[in-house]
């Protein structure tokens, strides 16, 4: 067909008959009218073998208190998380990822005796854990900010700045001792430089290297998205911030360079925290550290406010848990750490 243009000239313009069957591509419906095609567009699906609970343990062994922050979490004393657990694993419940709340009078100190304490609530629960789920994966967050006078996540200098030579000793010691234990996985979240090096050394010396994955917190910001955790943990900073260990949100380049750096240092596992806010940085893990697993930590701040737009009425808690979840798949991560796992271990089939 033809039609005049302004200066006279004629012009071809298309038209849709059966002899020019373009343009079709348009109509991409079809691929996605029925609920199961929906799960076919997935290019990974979410299972439960991919989630990691993650547990606040105290060393009041029977306590069980709600965490007001933290909608539905509890702070658990070991005799009362065993018996959770096992219900949960009876749902399909694959991984634990395990922080210890110290909470008697006296206990903390400039260098975290407590973290490794064999009779902490940690090292405690390792055990108890293991004997009563003997399929459970068994994972430790390795810092010392729980169990510091001062709250900050290594040992510091007089000035108040960390002393990074003792403070990687330190996690190495608590990471070894996590293994010892029996945790197939320490996550050390401190960020201290060197750390992952340190903690893989103290692994081989110990002859416990084979049997314990190093996961790293590789790619941790700071920011305003740790406050429930924080509040759950006894563990905000008694002066100052985490600005000077902690990636600043903007970082893209040093998340980067860590991921790169931990790697060499032998982490089996990358991690990434927060998750929602920090897809970009999920995607450039998936292409860094392309040899091994990605995961991603929805922390305490994304879960709250997931909480608290749900009860606004402003989201479905449900979908948004699973919108929020997929995000993280997509973006390249095949493990996540997340609060809503009891939830969908209700919602998911496998
Ligand atoms: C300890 C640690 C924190 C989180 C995990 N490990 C708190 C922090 O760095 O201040 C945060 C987890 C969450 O907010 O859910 N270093
Ligand atoms: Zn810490």
């Amino acid at each position: 067909m033809t039609e005049p243009t302004s200066n006279g000239m004629k012009k071809h313009v298309a038209t849709y008959t059966a002899a020019e069957p373009t343009e079709i591509s348009s109509i991409l419906a079809g691929g996605y009218h029925h609920p199961l095609l929906r799960e076919w567009q997935n290019e990974r699906q979410l299972t439960k073998k991919q989630l990691i609970y993650p547990l606040f343990i105290t060393d009041n062994a029977d306590e069980e208190t709600e965490i007001a922050s933290l909608p539905g979490q509890k702070r658990w004393g070991v005799n009362k998380v065993v018996p959770y657990v096992e219900e949960l694993v009876k749902k399909g419940l694959k991984a634990v990822i395990l922080f210890g709340v110290p909470l008697a009078e006296g206990v903390k100190d400039p260098v975290a005796t407590a973290a490794d304490d064999p009779n902490g609530p940690v090292i405690l629960a390792i055990k108890a854990l293991s004997k009563a789920c003997k399929d459970l994966f068994i994972m430790c967050d390795v810092c010392m900010c729980e169990y510091t006078s001062h709250g900050h996540c290594g040992v510091l200098r007089e000035d108040g700045t960390l002393n990074r030579e003792e403070s990687v000793r330190r996690l190495a010691a608590i990471a070894v001792n996590y293994a010892r234990a029996g945790a197939h996985s320490v996550a050390p979240s401190d960020m201290v430089d060197g750390r992952i090096r340190a903690i893989k050394r103290g692994l081989i010396d110990a002859g416990l290297a084979h049997k314990c994955m190093l996961m790293s917190y590789s790619a941790k910001f700071s920011g305003n998205l740790y406050g429930p955790f924080r509040d759950a943990a006894d563990s905000a900073p008694s002066f100052g911030d985490r600005k000077c260990y902690q990636l600043p949100p903007s970082g893209r380049g040093l998340a980067r360079r860590a991921i790169e750096r931990d790697l060499a240092e032998g982490a089996d596992a990358i991690m990434v925290k927060p998750s929602t806010f920090y897809l970009d940085i999920i995607s450039d893990a998936k292409d860094i550290a392309r040899n091994v697993p990605i995961c991603c930590y929805q922390v305490s701040g994304e879960f709250a406010m997931l909480h608290a737009a749900a009860e606004k009425g402003v989201v479905d808690l449900k979908i948004i848990a699973f919108e929020a979840t997929y995000g993280c798949l997509r973006a390249g991560a095949s493990l996540v750490i997340s609060y809503f796992t009891p939830d969908f271990l209700e919602w998911l089939e496998e």
